[in-house]
């Protein structure tokens, strides 16, 4: 018998917790402080959602958890990069994150910008250490998509796009542009790589048509993550969320909500949702654990 959602979800949560920690460098390593700093901004915190993608993708496929293990650690360790920065006051100018003082202010500027340099090569480390498809030029392929996602013409991009916003007032296809690409391009490579990792010689490969269904689930997730993130920016209370709640309104930030106002930005997100699980139709079954994953990332209160 499968168990439940919220079972699935805490059981990974607590082992991966532990494969984060064991791939990380050790804290007592030197230098020491930027591997402390590495580790506070990884460890003990963050829902995982990224994570939790791959694995539901890799199940799905039958993907050896081993292999999707690494590729889920890659992507979150350059969403946590990609917070560290986010965090900073060249940029969002926060304080709170995941409930602690963000990694700037633990630490210090210089050493928040060296956990981001070091986190994101970190990842691609993995990638070239760990076999996660039996076939190398599949492996290659796999690690283009993140680098491609996490780069300027996926996260990084979504990120100036963003900043390029300030104060300015987006048209909804420019904002569905930026959230696709600061949010979105993670999302989406999450959950193509932990397919990624079941499609090779030995299983039977994942058909390109099948990808491109996961990868339509995964944009559709991927902007409602970001629309749900808006809402809850204006919504939802700082100790609920575990950082500064109302930043976006204070920062000029283009919203779903300033644009559409939170009720037709809720709308937009249960219909994202409806357009992530009508993609999921000819997996049946196998495909549950991530219309599960929808529902969490519409429904989520933080
Ligand atoms: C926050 O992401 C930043 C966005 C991309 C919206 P999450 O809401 O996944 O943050 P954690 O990892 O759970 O802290
Ligand atoms: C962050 O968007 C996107 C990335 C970090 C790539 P936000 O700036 O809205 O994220 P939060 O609200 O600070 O988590
Ligand atoms: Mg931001
Ligand atoms: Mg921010
Ligand atoms: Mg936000």
């Amino acid at each position: 018998m499968r168990a439940d959602f919220a079972s699935w979800s805490s059981a990974h949560q607590a082992r991966f917790e532990e494969v984060l920690s064991g791939l990380l460098p050790q804290a007592g390593v030197a230098p020491q402080r930027l591997h402390q700093a590495m580790r506070y901004a990884v460890l003990d915190g963050g829902k995982r959602v990224r994570p939790l993608l791959a694995f539901a993708a890799g199940e799905l496929v039958g993907a050896e958890e081993s292999r999707v293990n690494i590729a889920a650690a890659a992507v979150e360790v350059i969403h946590a990069y990609s917070l560290v920065h986010d965090d900073m006051p060249c940029m969002d100018n926060d304080v709170l994150r995941r409930g602690k003082p963000t990694c700037h202010v633990q630490y210090d500027e210089a050493t928040a910008l060296l956990v981001g340099d070091s986190l994101l090569t970190l990842a691609f480390q993995w990638l070239g250490e760990h076999r996660l498809n039996d076939d190398a030029a599949q492996q290659l392929e796999m690690v283009k998509l993140l680098a491609v996602a996490a780069g300027s013409r996926g996260m990084a991009g979504g990120q100036a796009i963003d900043l390029a916003s300030v104060g300015r007032t987006l048209s909804l296809p420019e904002l569905e542009n930026m959230h696709i690409h600061k949010t979105g391009a993670l999302i989406r490579a999450a959950i193509l790589l932990g397919a990624r990792c079941g499609s090779d010689t030995r299983r039977g490969a994942v058909t390109a048509a099948q990808l491109d269904k996961l990868d339509h689930y995964g944009k559709c997730v991927g902007l409602a993550f970001q629309v749900v993130d808006d809402v809850l920016d204006f919504a939802a209370d700082t100790a609920t969320l575990g950082k500064t709640a109302g930043k976006d309104a204070d920062n000029d930030k283009p919203t779903y909500v300033t644009l559409l106002g939170v009720e037709a930005a809720r709308d937009m997100a249960q219909h994202l949702h409806g357009e992530a699980i009508a993609a999921l139709a000819e997996f049946g079954d196998a495909a549950q654990r991530l219309r599960e994953l929808a529902d969490f990332i519409v429904l989520r209160k933080f």
